[in-house]
């Protein structure tokens, strides 16, 4: 190992299961003090426990690695301010905040109730909102005492975010509001000496075995494309001070696969100078989306 985040204090959410604990333990094996923060939900956000945090943490002690649990909400105001504060607490700084842990509650737009749409929106949104606010105020701290951070955010967007998924309505809105969100927190965090950026990863994970099986998994033991292990180098590296010249991006990362996305542009447009008539809107709106390249198709449709 590299010990390329040698020291550096990171909070990973969700790190009790899946790709959040994979990040927790890849942080570690990189020198890192980590903050397992995972409030033990089922997959579909119901009931609480504090064994995933614990065992991820006895996991990395075990292995000679410094990590401490917090199962609090992330998506409660008051606990989010609390998993800050155990990295504070606990280890005295804080360095990298890596927004990773939700759940699912997928239906059909015509079928999804306004509780799975509010709880959806909340853990993934609001939960990343809650935390970046909370490690956010505490780094313009830092920076107004001349104490500067070179601090890192990764957030988890995901493909159904960037580019839409069938009968995820919820999840696609929240994932594309936290795509949304890293750009406007890279933007207004710069100056605290902070990047901000996102993944969209894809792996097999209790939110995703039906989707890709075991048996995608290399037959011969070899390389396991959807292994959540995969996911986590790059948002190490990100996590690093190597990247301090990255900020405001969104990295598809998959297998052994990293993919800069590039997100909403202004393509053609036709300036009238004046206001338009909706009659006159038919050809022009034509030659635009003509001269456009279409749009990647939604998963799923
Ligand atoms: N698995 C994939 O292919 C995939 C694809 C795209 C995006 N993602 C995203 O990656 C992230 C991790 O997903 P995963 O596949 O590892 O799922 P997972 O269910 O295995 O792990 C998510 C963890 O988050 C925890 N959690 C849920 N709500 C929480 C809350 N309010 N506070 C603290 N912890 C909470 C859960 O207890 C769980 O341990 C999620 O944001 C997910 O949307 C995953």
């Amino acid at each position: 190992m590299s010990g390329i985040v040698r020291d550096r204090v990171v909070v990973v959410t969700g790190a009790g299961r899946g790709i959040g604990r994979e990040h927790a333990l890849a942080f570690a094996r990189e020198g890192a003090k980590v903050v397992v923060n995972d409030v033990g939900v089922a997959l579909d956000g119901s009931g609480t426990s504090g064994g995933p945090a614990e065992q991820v943490v006895a996991e990395i002690t075990a292995s000679g690695g410094e990590a401490v649990a917090n199962t609090d909400d992330v998506a409660d105001w008051a606990g989010a301010e609390r998993v800050v504060g155990t990295a504070l607490e606990t280890f005295g700084r804080l360095d990298v905040l890596v927004n990773n842990a939700g759940f699912l509650r997928d239906r059909m737009l015509v079928n999804l109730d306004e509780q799975e749409w509010d709880a959806v929106l909340r853990v993934h949104l609001k939960g990343h909102f809650a935390m970046l606010r909370h490690a956010g105020a505490h780094w313009r701290a830092e920076a107004k005492a001349g104490r500067t951070p070179d601090a890192r955010i990764i957030n988890t967007s995901s493909g159904a975010g960037l580019l839409g998924s069938v009968g995820q309505g919820n999840y696609s809105a929240a994932k594309a509001g936290i795509a949304g969100l890293t750009l406007v927190a890279s933007a207004e965090l710069a100056r605290y000496g902070v990047t901000v950026n996102g993944i969209a990863p894809a792996a097999r994970t209790r939110m995703t075995e039906s989707a890709f099986a075991d048996d995608m998994a290399a037959p011969d033991g070899g390389f396991d494309a959807m292994d959540p292990g995969n996911v986590s180098p790059l948002v190490v590296w990100l996590g690093s001070a190597e990247s301090a010249h990255v900020t405001g991006r969104m990295f598809e990362v998959d297998g052994g696969r990293v993919c800069l996305m590039q997100s909403w542009r202004h393509g053609p447009e036709e300036d009238k100078g004046a206001r338009w008539e909706p009659g006159e809107l038919g050809p022009v709106v034509r030659k635009l989306v003509d001269a456009a390249p279409e749009p990647e198709p939604v998963y799923g449709a």
